[in-house]
């Protein structure tokens, strides 16, 4: 098949991560015989310095006329005085917002060779395999008004969602659940904002058209609690975008490090822009020491989900247990007995994975 991908490396680590995932990306075009073509944009503190806006128009018009989108990450403090609308994240936000990216699919999952790499105890995380569904376009973060008034001495964000807003990303949500283990936990803050008793109303209305998915209601303070204290309770978590976000990241200690997750954000047509959930790192850019295993993985998603390529995005999910299993692993990753590798040395280790000849045998292992 021939495909045509937009790579969007951004600031920090993000072009050492978007380069290894563009690496396995070759491995698997070769080794399945497709075509991929890949072509960068500049996005977010980059394309600041070289354009004078975090979301140059050319990014925006390749974007739309991508295959898939794979992104690293954005932002820095280089960038961090800027006035809101022209900081490296508004151009993240902006080509969500513009491709009307709205579902934002973050699986997490605790691979048994980092068990004990995670900071909570090992019979804790074990089992634990969830999926965090967060909105991507509306609440917090794009309802207006947003600013400063009173000579700086008040301020309003909003949180506004529309009743179809609600209505998509629930029904994504419950789609999700009937291909995993049909179990929906829509998390939110219903006894306080108006907008969650909303949200209750539209899950609890589309519940009646899934009825073989279990659902259940739980306020996001209890949900940040008991992600930590019992995960394997979850199966799919449905939220609003700025639960989401905060909850994703408290989520990633289960599989050790906040650079091994993985996501896809994903319009029903099947466009995604694919990206790690982390961010552009800047305490560690430029060192090659970037876990580089969220953003293939993210690649993976985008073979999965945008390509239909399942047999390929196992393919390269196999890779990367193999390689954790024979204790490669980056420095953000407390591996005992491990071999800390640099990032681009684990992004080859998963290349020679999957060209080696017992990635099928890694398959069986991976799905035993
Ligand atoms: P961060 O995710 O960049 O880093 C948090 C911690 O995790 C740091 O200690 C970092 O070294 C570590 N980390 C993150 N990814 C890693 C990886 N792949 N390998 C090893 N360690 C990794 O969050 P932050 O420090 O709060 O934010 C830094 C900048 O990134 C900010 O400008 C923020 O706005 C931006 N950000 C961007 C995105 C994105 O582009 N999707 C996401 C989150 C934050
Ligand atoms: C993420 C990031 C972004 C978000 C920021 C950089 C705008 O934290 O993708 O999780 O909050 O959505
Ligand atoms: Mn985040």
């Amino acid at each position: 098949m021939e495909k045509h991908i937009v790579i969007l490396p951004g600031d920090g680590i993000g072009p050492e991560v978007t380069k290894a995932a563009k690496g396995v990306l070759e491995t698997t075009a070769a080794q399945f015989s497709h075509s991929f073509t890949f072509e960068t944009q500049d996005i977010g503190g980059s394309a600041i310095d070289n354009h004078g806006t975090p979301l140059p128009e050319n990014t925006v018009a390749a974007c739309k006329k991508a295959d898939g989108i794979l992104l690293g990450a954005v932002g820095g403090p280089k960038w961090d005085n800027l006035p809101g609308h022209m900081r490296p994240e508004k151009g993240l936000l902006g080509i969500r917002k513009q491709l009307g990216l709205f579902a934002n699919l973050r699986p997490v999952k605790g691979f048994d060779a980092l068990l004990h790499a995670s900071p909570l105890k090992a019979e804790v995380v074990a089992g634990s395999d969830l999926l965090i569904v967060r909105e991507l376009t509306g609440g917090l973060y794009f309802g207006e008004p947003r600013e400063r008034r009173n000579n700086g001495q008040d301020v309003v964000d909003t949180l506004a969602y529309s009743r179809h807003e609600m209505e998509r990303i629930i029904d994504q949500a419950f789609q999700s659940a009937q291909v995993r283990r049909s179990k929906l936990t829509s998390v939110d803050k219903a006894n306080v904002l108006e907008s969650s008793r909303m949200w209750r109303e539209v899950v609890e209305e589309k519940k009646e058209n899934y009825p073989d998915v279990e659902v259940e209601h739980m306020l996001v303070d209890a949900a940040a609690m008991k992600l930590v204290t019992n995960p394997g309770y979850f199966d799919v978590i449905v939220t609003e975008n700025m639960f989401g976000d905060i909850l994703s990241d408290e989520a990633s200690v289960l599989t050790g490090s906040l650079g091994m997750l993985p996501s896809a954000s994903i319009r029903q047509d099947g466009l995604g822009l694919y990206e790690p959930v982390h961010g552009s790192a800047p305490d560690i850019a430029g060192e090659d020491k970037a876990n580089p295993l969220a953003a293939i993985l993210s690649a993976a998603m985008m073979l999965r989900y945008s390509f239909n390529m399942n047999v390929e995005a196992d393919e390269i999910e196999a890779a990367v247990h193999a390689v954790l299993n024979e204790k490669y692993h980056t420095a953000d990753l407390k591996v005992e007995g491990g071999t800390q590798v640099s990032g681009s040395e684990l992004a080859k280790k998963v290349s020679e994975q999957m060209t080696s000849n017992d990635t099928t045998e890694n398959i069986m292992r991976c799905y035993a």
